[in-house]
């Protein structure tokens, strides 16, 4: 196996987000960030590297979403790629191209590849049965069809997925299917596609990733071996849709090539569009090329691509795919279509200038091995207890400090003692430590290590006291100034990679050039007599309220969700007014109420109906006590043939109003009425 040294230059790629909706936290946690840290480490380290990124711009859910809003799919695009774009550098993501797969060097490039593959005899031909909507003339992605769930029964499933059950299903499962585009029947027609034969790569898949990559990351490896195992198959890589590239081979009209084939071939485009010498980069065997993606898309970069990669013969493959996990926003998936995530460019206006808060929060709680949790309280304790309480506290005594024993001259480093010699020593192993996680693509393990000295020297101040020390030993405190000092000075090299704009501030506090990563470790960065400047905040407190407004922010959000999938329920097929008519509705109250003993959801009632006093067994115990109901009155359907619940007969039915998350509420008379008034 070839070793990073090996090596003369770096490619980066990030996967390419779908320009339907802005980015949100979890796609910098999962990859945006981690692509960061690596990339401005190797700069440091003075490597050739590219970070490459893009808007990726095809596929059905922007056609669709442009459909629903009564726009082009490119207006679509044009303005979450912007939206995107603006994110990203915002954040510090310092992308050398940022790109989009509507350019016309994308177009072109995807066309080529396609055209490559096609003359070479890479791809098969097949026919196959598909839904095809006569009134709009055209084919039907799956997205485009609904109807109902075979599994579930609810409606408005889509052709590969059903949201309320979430199986996953065939266009052709569903009853009563119906075409999004113009509601009509869809019927059958046959269709001719291409296919990549990715059971003809098996062999070559399993040399190198099972045996040659054996270093990946577990979820990676174990994934890939699991798809390999299962057996693959061979893969389409065209759709009937009019939006994308063109297939480019004749008899393709209306066929364009399916978004997961062009977009990674984006990463190409992209970098030619940054260099002409991009093939340099692309296409020898001393370039060493990684994928930051997220673990949705491990099949497509270690698999497919791959497999399209070599088919054309003259690319190199991946080195390593450092895939992450999913991050969950406080408990519950993040989800764009629900509006479940902390958006960036909102963060960005109600955390003005915290870039490198989020970016902090988001590498230490990394899901780099499983997936994580985002939660708004853990985000303010790893500001204010880490930020402001370690880092920026440290900076700032040893900076105010040296202004007002030196008037922020470096003093000069007299005689060591003991624990002085420890902590130069401590500083000088950490370059290796730092070095060997970022290596192996652990970020948050790197973090760690690289907070660990801002602890070294929040400690190492502690014991040693200057402001005490100060009115006995003047010459001693020189001494313990110089290695803060110095600790300072190397947070702004190993931090760098993390945050970014913190650092930056801090060289200007201390009066620092951005230093190389060659000279991290050293403990003579600053020299006597250096002036250093008055410093500012590094990091502030984050208030409770602060806090408590995102979080009402979310839970407004899962309101408006609940409130939006309630309404969404269908109304029931029609009843004829003599039907209404039979059931006999009547006001009547609760006299008496006990819960049904082994039960978690009856409780027995004695209702007073005015007619009667009957016993009605009703399944409201989760949400009512028995004492807050007795004397209340309520609708009860008083001719229901009686059932017998757990034993008990039941003669009625109270009616109960079902809130979207199941709740009861009862129906009730706005005022009072008497006792067996009908209710019509
Ligand atoms: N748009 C895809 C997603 O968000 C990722 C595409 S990565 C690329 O899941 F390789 F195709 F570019
Ligand atoms: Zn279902």
């Amino acid at each position: 196996m070839k070793q990073a040294g090996d090596f003369k230059r770096t490619l980066v790629t990030t996967a390419l987000p779908y320009a339907n909706g802005p980015v949100h936290i979890g796609h910098l946690a999962g990859v945006y960030v981690p692509a960061d840290i690596y990339v401005r480490y190797l700069r440091l380290k003075k490597e050739d590297v590219l970070l490459i990124g893009g808007s990726d711009e095809h596929g059905v859910p922007i056609t669709l979403k442009a459909k629903n809003e009564g726009v082009t799919p490119q207006d679509v695009v044009d303005k979450f790629h912007g939206i995107i774009k603006d994110s990203f550098e915002n954040f510090g993501i310092s992308f050398d191209v940022y790109s989009r797969t509507t350019s016309k060097t994308h177009y072109e490039t995807a066309s080529e590849f396609f055209k490559t593959l096609y003359d070479k005899g890479e791809f098969i031909e097949k026919e196959s049965e598909q839904y095809y909507d006569e009134e709009a003339r055209q084919f039907l992605a799956d997205r485009y069809i609904t109807g109902t769930c075979p599994h579930c029964k609810s409606e408005g499933a889509y052709g590969d997925q059903c949201e309320s059950c979430g199986t996953s299903l065939n266009a052709t499962d569903l009853i009563d299917p119906r075409s999004v585009v113009s509601g009509s029947k869809p019927v059958i027609k046959t269709t001719k596609h291409w296919y990549l034969p990715l059971d003809k790569h098996e062999p070559f898949l399993k040399e190198w990733i099972l045996d040659g990559h054996k270093e990946w990351k577990s979820n990676v490896y174990g994934q890939c071996k699991s798809w390999i195992d299962l057996g693959l198959q061979p893969r389409a890589v065209s759709r009937d849709l009019d939006w994308g590239v063109p297939v480019p081979v004749e008899g393709a009209d209306g066929k364009v090539l399916y978004v997961w084939f062009d977009a990674p071939i984006g990463y190409i485009s992209a970098t030619k569009e940054l260099t002409p010498e991009w093939e340099k980069y692309w296409k020898s065997e001393d370039s060493r090329m990684l994928h930051f993606i997220g673990k949705d898309n491990i099949v497509f970069h270690c698999i497919v691509f791959p497999s399209m990669l070599k088919a054309e013969g003259s690319y190199i493959l991946p080195e390593n795919v450092p895939a992450n996990e999913f991050l969950n926003l406080e408990g519950d998936k993040i989800s764009t279509s629900r509006n479940w995530a902390v958006w960036l460019h909102e963060y960005l206006v109600d955390f003005k200038d915290k870039q490198d808060v989020l970016r902090y929060t988001l590498t230490a709680n990394a899901p780099e091995t499983k997936d994580n949790d985002f939660t708004w309280k853990d985000f303010q304790a790893r500001n204010n207890n880490e930020l402001v309480a370690v880092l920026g506290n440290f900076v700032n005594r040893a900076l105010v400090l040296t202004q007002k024993y030196y008037d922020g001259e470096v003093p000069a480093l007299g005689e060591l003692n003991e624990v002085d010699q420890q902590t130069l020593a401590e500083i000088a192993n950490l370059k290796a430590e730092v070095e060997k996680s970022l290596d192996n693509y652990r970020f948050r393990e790197a973090l760690k290590f690289a907070m660990d000295l801002a602890r070294l020297g929040n400690k190492y101040l502690a014991d040693e006291e200057p402001w005490k020390v100060v009115k006995t030993d003047p010459e001693r405190v020189k001494t313990v100034m110089n290695i803060c000092l110095q600790i300072t000075a190397n947070l702004t090299v190993v931090l760098e990679p993390f945050l970014p704009f913190s650092m930056e501030k801090l060289r200007g506090f201390v009066n620092l050039e951005k230093l190389e990563w060659s000279e991290l470790g050293r403990t003579d960065l600053l020299q006597a007599g250096h002036k250093t400047n008055k410093p500012d905040l590094l990091f502030e407190k984050i208030e409770d309220k602060t806090i408590e407004a995102q979080v009402q922010k979310l839970l407004d959000t899962k309101k408006a969700n609940e409130l939006a999938e309630a309404t969404a329920k269908p109304a029931k097929e029609n009843c004829s007014f003599d039907d209404f008519m039979k059931m006999d509705i009547r006001t009547g109250t609760i006299v008496e109420a006990e819960k049904v003993a082994k039960t978690k959801k009856l409780m027995k009632l004695l209702v007073d109906t005015g007619i009667d006093q009957r016993t009605v067994v009703s399944g409201i115990a989760e949400y009512y006590s028995p004492e807050e109901i007795i004397g209340k009155q309520v609708s009860i359907l008083v001719n229901l043939e009686p059932r017998k619940l757990r034993g008990i007969e039941s003669q009625g039915m109270i009616l109960m109003a079902e809130d979207a998350d199941g709740t009861l509420k009862f129906v009730s008379p706005e005022a009072e009425v008497k006792n067996g008034s009908e209710v019509k």
